[in-house]
């Protein structure tokens, strides 16, 4: 089977790493991949998001199977171009993909199948916008509807942030088409949980449970990044929360989903807030979540192409999707600056005797540079999460580049 991972950030690597070893796979490319993949994949560069320039590949190649990892070319129909020419894909179809493409369906559809969800107004007119703010008691929470680079959501905690970030999505456009409809939203309070789930449209699997940091620094200090660390499972996702959102958010979100034709084959993820009137579903995400796949999917006993495949050809019910009862820490390492400006091109001296994700990098004369702002990451599992978090620390140790810095809090102590 020849086989293509789109995507080139350490969530593909984790991909690749579980399925690389593979039987059933003759070929393996990441599309682009980036040089810290090289000994394990063909990585090919080609500009994603032209879905004719990767099928044009795909024929090429006679690829069988894509796995469509990143947001952007999912909502940009990536598996509706592949599939209409025969090549299974694990991801959803554009139809099933806005549930992450637009915040504002995604609000809509909670609220058109009951699913808990915080209380929201949608605008697309920024005079009805400013004029709603004038009135609404304070933190809100305003997004913008599509796609932002994880940069689309702001809590504004006085009118002046609120009128400011409306100025900005709505009329300077900061993040193009994407902010010039805006969900606003009440602000929740509680803790927050990651789950990802496979779904085949009929069947849907969570995976275990996680908890990702958001934030630069220690103590959930500084700027919102895409992610600095993650642990599994999540220490607040407890069996009763479990049993709560299957029933009230897991299984009406696949019911709605078959209810309105949305065809739903890939990794939806949940991102919940457990609040202390129940659980509350903050958004939807249509692809795994990265450092979140870093962290479960080394837990993941089962065959992960053969649930990929499943849930392709909507046979997801047949496959026993088992993770192993222990805890997982990821770390990420990250370039001096990030999420700001931050200088690359420095080199990254690493042992070869563990495993290493690996994100914004290059090659140049044989050693790797940083050339992003998430550079690389490692997780350790054990018995333990305390245990886990102190190999994937001494691993860490180990890793050096300029001005390279990563959080010391991941996995401590939860309250
Ligand atoms: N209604 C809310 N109340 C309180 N906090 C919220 C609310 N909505 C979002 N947040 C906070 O903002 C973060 C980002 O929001 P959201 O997940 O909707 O944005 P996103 O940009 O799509 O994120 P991602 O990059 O993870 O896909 C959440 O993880 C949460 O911490
Ligand atoms: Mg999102």
């Amino acid at each position: 089977m020849k086989v293509a991972i789109i995507g080139s950030g350490g969530r593909e690597h984790m991909i690749l790493k579980k399925i690389k070893n593979h039987p059933k796979i003759s070929q393996l490319f990441v599309i682009p991949g980036n040089a810290g993949m090289r000994e394990e994949a063909k990585c090919v560069n080609l500009d994603i998001t032209r879905n004719e320039e990767v099928l044009k590949f795909a024929q090429e190649q006679k690829l069988d199977f894509v796995i469509v990892s990143p947001d952007n070319p999912l909502v940009a129909g990536m598996v509706d171009v592949l599939e209409d020419a025969g090549i299974a894909c694990f991801g959803p179809r554009k139809s099933g993909a806005i549930l992450e493409g637009s915040k504002i369906f995604a609000k809509n559809f909670m609220k058109r199948h009951s699913i808990p969800t915080a209380n929201f107004w949608t605008f697309d007119s920024v005079s009805r916008a400013m004029e709603f703010v004038q009135t609404a008691s304070f933190p809100i929470v305003i997004k913008a509807d599509g796609l932002a680079f994880g940069k689309g959501v702001v809590i504004a905690h006085t009118l002046d942030q609120a009128v400011q970030c409306l100025k900005e999505m709505m009329e300077e456009e900061i993040f193009g088409e994407s902010g010039k409809q805006v969900v606003i939203e009440e602000f929740l309070e509680g803790k927050e949980a990651s789950i990802l789930a496979f779904c085949d449209g009929k069947t849907i699997v969570p995976m275990m449970s996680s908890m990702d940091y958001k934030k630069a620094l220690d103590g959930n200090e500084g700027l919102n990044t895409g992610g600095m660390g993650c642990i599994a499972p999540n220490p607040y996702y407890t069996k009763e929360i479990e049993q709560e959102c299957m029933e009230k958010i897991f299984l009406p979100t696949l019911r709605g989903l078959q209810e309105e034709n949305m065809d739903f084959r890939g990794c939806l993820y949940f991102g919940l807030m457990l609040t202390k009137d129940g659980v509350k579903v903050i958004e939807y995400n249509c692809r795994f979540g990265d450092p979140e796949t870093q962290t479960i999917l080394p837990l993941l006993e089962s065959d992960l192409l053969e649930i990929m495949q499943s849930c392709a050809n909507q046979t997801l019910q047949k496959e026993q999707v088992i993770f192993a009862s222990q805890a997982s820490c990821c770390v990420v390492l990250a370039s001096n600056g990030y999420p700001k400006a931050f200088q690359t091109g420095y080199p990254i001296t690493y042992p070869l005797t563990f495993e290493i994700c690996f994100a914004g990098v290059k090659e140049e004369g044989g050693q790797l540079l940083n050339a992003g702002g998430r550079v690389l990451s490692v997780t350790s599992i054990a018995q333990t999460l305390q245990d886990a978090r102190e190999q994937t620390y001494q691993k860490i140790s180990q890793i050096s580049f300029e001005g390279s810095y990563c959080r010391t809090d991941i996995g401590g102590e939860v309250e």
